[in-house]
């Protein structure tokens, strides 16, 4: 098989075992030749220029729309709006869409096991408008129950944001089951995708959401690139998120009238080259097939659980089957605080997140303040993963318990 590591410069002659995909994953050459050739010969400031470098900058750019509308299933391009990362464009949705479809007394669901990303914007929401926010809890493994979505959603429900794959526990939501019941209630439906975009083909119309959003850097691309696709019907109805250059089609001293969608939302100039690289980095991922990049993370979620259920002092949490984990693993070490376990494995040259992940509600509900994560992509190997299970083995030790 093709050693994918090769395609990688951070991994070329260096032996650190890169565990935090889920924080961002590392970026293949392919994406810094895309990114440096759009800089060295068209840079210039897209969709303003009537000169060659303009003209091509925005093709380009164009051009990485159209990619992702078709990375998604998107139905045009025009669905694509480009922001920053997948928490801007969650708050895209609840500063347009919600600010004008939320009003007192109406229900916003979320799921508990929601990133701060796709929370905060609702519970402001929430508070802004009178509205009320309303959790669907899970079980200890991070499921969501049919019965759960059915008691929770109701002829008040406006809106339910939810993740398809969780962050911490790395549990898939039954989001096609969320949005029927959404969609029941006459609800609409808003999925973060910035933990299963970069891991499996996703095809927004199948997967029944009106929103999804999610991040380049996840997927191998630049930071300060996101995603937010929406369902047309509902683009053309809302307002813009924030205003100023290129968004209008025309303004007098006291008025406006806003561009068309996507351009309504994508004020000021935009990250051009950041569009490019990601668009190299949904090539990079077609060239390898998401078929390849599932089964290798499969094969390495499997053994590191394994191997990580070896030690009787590691506690993991999230599903049983390692299949279900999706690549990530938090765990606990007992008497160890993780940032002492991150510290530790870090000196062994081993990344891992350690922290609330941005999640504290689904970490109280689970009874912990904080979990280590390790979570792998496909560039990963079995050797980092025994090297990685090594460490994990000589923490207690160094942290000075006997065994
Ligand atoms: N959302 C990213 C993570 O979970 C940063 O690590």
């Amino acid at each position: 098989m093709r050693d994918f590591r090769e395609d990688f410069p951070i991994f070329r002659g260096n032996s650190t075992i890169y565990f935090d995909s889920a924080a961002t994953a590392q970026r293949p050459a392919a994406v810094h030749e895309a990114m440096r050739a759009f800089n060295d010969t068209v840079n210039a400031n897209p969709l303003r220029g009537l000169y060659d470098w303009s003209v091509r900058a925005t093709e380009a750019y164009e051009e990485a729309r159209s990619t992702a509308a078709r990375f998604i299933g998107a139905a045009r391009p025009e669905e694509v709006i480009f922001t920053r990362n997948t928490t801007e464009s969650l708050n895209l949705v609840a500063y347009t869409w919600g600010e004008e479809n939320v009003g007192e007394g109406a229900e916003i669901a979320v799921t508990i096991l929601e990133h701060h990303s796709n929370l905060l914007p609702w519970q402001m929401l929430a508070k802004r408008k009178g509205a009320k926010l309303v959790f669907l809890e899970c079980l200890p493994d991070g499921t969501v129950t049919e019965e759960e979505i059915r008691s929770k959603l109701t002829d008040r429900t406006k809106l339910v944001a939810v993740g398809q794959v969780s962050n911490v526990l790395g549990v898939e939501n039954p989001v096609r089951s969320i949005a029927a019941a959404a969609h029941e209630k006459g609800a609409v439906v808003v999925v973060d995708g910035a933990q299963s975009a970069p891991h499996r083909p996703v095809d927004v119309s199948e997967l029944g959401a009106d929103f999804f959003a999610f991040s380049g850097h996840k997927l191998m691309g630049p930071m300060g690139i996101g995603v937010l696709w929406g369902r047309m019907e509902l683009l053309e109805k809302m307002p813009p998120f924030l205003t100023g250059g290129e968004m209008i089609e025309q303004v007098t001293r006291d008025s406006a009238v806003w561009a068309e969608v996507p351009h309504k939302f994508e004020a000021g100039t935009v990250n051009a080259s950041g569009a490019v690289g990601l668009k190299a980095a949904i090539e990079y991922i077609g060239e390898i097939g998401f078929g390849v990049i599932m089964e290798k993370e499969r094969t390495l979620t499997r053994l590191l659980i394994g191997e990580m259920q070896r030690i009787p002092e590691v506690r993991i949490y999230g599903p049983e089957d390692p299949q279900a984990h999706n690549g990530i693993v938090s765990f606990n070490i007992e008497g160890c605080h993780p940032h002492d376990v991150a510290s530790v494995l870090d000196s062994e040259g081993i990344c891992v997140r350690a922290g609330h992940h941005c999640a504290q509600p689904l970490l109280a509900h689970l009874g912990v303040s904080s979990t280590a994560r390790a979570s792998l992509y496909f560039y990963n190997t079995e050797e980092e993963v025994l090297r990685f299970a090594e460490a994990l083995r000589k923490v207690r030790r160094w942290l000075g318990y006997g065994t």
